[in-house]
């Protein structure tokens, strides 16, 4: 039924989910700012900058855009630093046999991601070279809950949003899929979306889709 499969990183591939909440708490720390892990899941799937502008939310003072762009820097070092301790076991054994047995299946794979932290990941989970294309955070100009990332990924393999499924953990991931005239498969909170076309218990249920 479908020819491709564009793959959400953070969250799906992967679990940065606890690097993104301890550099934003660490942020948000040294600003005097309140931060927990429910505002912490509203950034789930949004860009950087627009993650900086709900943890600010909470704030008193009023930042100037190079200010803001200083802070959100601070908060990717720390990231960038978290991240070192990734490396090939990171990477779920589910995970891996699943893509495996997907691309078998003859499904073109790509990833799409608001991360501009993607390639870096890929590379420390050893997946550097094994998706057919990658559409990030550096391709696109608006980030989900707009379609932009998913709408590249499809034309980066060239197939048509019908043709390809989105695998997503965030809501704003599914509203992104649903806008662009893709069909979703939804995991943890992703499933909640009213739009979601298949609620995954886990990874590897998305090889009873057909
Ligand atoms: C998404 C995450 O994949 O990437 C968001 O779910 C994150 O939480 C966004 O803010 C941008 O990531 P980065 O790595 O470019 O700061
Ligand atoms: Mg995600």
């Amino acid at each position: 039924m479908f020819k491709g499969i564009i793959f959400d990183l953070d969250g799906v591939i992967c679990f940065t989910d606890k690097y993104h909440y301890q550099a934003w708490k660490k942020l948000a720390d040294r600003l005097g700012i309140y931060f927990d892990e429910k505002i912490n899941n509203r950034l789930r799937g949004v860009s950087r900058m627009d993650c900086l502008d709900i943890v600010l939310e909470k704030s008193t003072k009023q930042y100037s855009y190079d200010e803001k762009e200083a802070l959100a820097t601070e908060k990717n070092e720390t990231y960038k630093n978290l991240l070192q301790e990734m490396g090939p076991n990171d990477l779920p054994e589910e995970v891996k046999n699943t893509l495996d047995e997907l691309r078998k299946r003859g499904y073109k794979l790509a990833i799409g991601s608001s991360s501009k932290n993607t390639r870096m990941i890929l590379n420390r989970l050893g997946l550097g070279d094994y998706f057919d294309a990658i559409s990030d955070g550096n391709n696109i100009s608006k980030s989900k809950p707009d379609p932009e990332v998913f709408l590249k990924a499809a034309e980066f393999i060239g197939e048509k949003p019908e043709d390809c499924l989105v695998v997503e953990d965030a809501e704003a991931g599914i509203e992104a899929a649903f806008r662009g005239g893709f069909a979703s498969a939804g995991l943890g909170e992703a499933r909640n979306h009213k739009e979601v076309t298949y609620k995954l218990g886990e990874f590897k249920d998305l090889l009873d889709i057909n």
